[in-house]
């Protein structure tokens, strides 16, 4: 998500990082916002020592662990301590859209799965209701026209996420399709999300409902917590 300016997501990230204790296990969530938190904890780990682990939830975000050396470890090994993550949008019950790059599946599982749930975002991502960003839908392949249709009869307009850098549909991490589904002003979240997930085929979508902890709003001169 390109939307906000990189100040605002640095102070966001950096400030979430003062959150991270000795010996956590961190679920290391996806985007440009959550890139800072990912680098701060990585600088945290060289100048204080402190120990951590961290679940990642992309390839993007299992790359940038490592390049700070932070340790990495798996849901099958460890429960999650605290998760940050970015969204594409918040609403004023923390209601989020998520998934703008491709990765809400593994970002849920993680999310959802820690003891506390830390959301970083800039200004922009703010809305009173969610919507105008579309709903990301994880999809396996063969089901992605049927999948549509249905998307359709509950009112949305669908696209299937075309690639910029290589023809064809983007791939995600776990070798999917994904289908925006624009709807407009979404009255129920919670049920939305609920039944999206009941199509054949669909693998997850970027609705997330479950209990939000913090939500820590990067500005220009520094940060506000909600
Ligand atoms: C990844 O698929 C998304 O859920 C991101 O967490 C979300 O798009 C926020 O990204 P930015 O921090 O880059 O805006």
């Amino acid at each position: 998500n390109t939307s906000g300016n990189s100040s605002s997501k640095k102070n966001a990230g950096y400030k979430a990082a003062e959150y991270v204790e000795d010996g956590m296990v961190l679920g290391l969530g996806t985007g440009s916002t959550t890139h800072f938190f990912i680098e701060k904890v990585g600088m945290r780990i060289k100048e204080e020592g402190i120990s951590i682990k961290g679940i990642p939830t992309s390839f993007q975000s299992l790359l940038i662990a490592k390049q700070w050396n932070i340790p990495i470890t798996t849901l099958e090994e460890n429960d999650i301590d605290l998760s940050v993550d970015g969204a594409d949008e918040v609403d004023r019950e923390f209601n989020l859209i998520k998934g703008g790059g491709a990765a809400h599946t593994k970002e849920k599982i993680v999310d959802y799965a820690a003891k506390q749930f830390i959301v970083i975002v800039d200004e922009s991502k703010f809305v009173d209701k969610l919507g105008d960003f579309p709903v990301p839908v994880e999809v396996l392949p063969d089901a992605s026209r049927m999948a549509i249709k249905e998307l359709e009869d509950m009112g949305a307009e669908c696209e299937i996420r075309m690639a910029q850098r290589k023809d064809g549909p983007v791939i995600t991490d776990n070798g999917n399709f994904v289908i925006d589904a624009k709807f407009d002003k979404i009255e129920s979240p919670r049920h939305l999300e609920i039944d999206i997930n009941t199509i054949p085929g669909v693998v997850e979508n970027g609705i997330f409902t479950q209990m939000v902890d913090k939500v820590i709003i990067g500005t220009d001169e520094g940060t506000k917590e909600l």
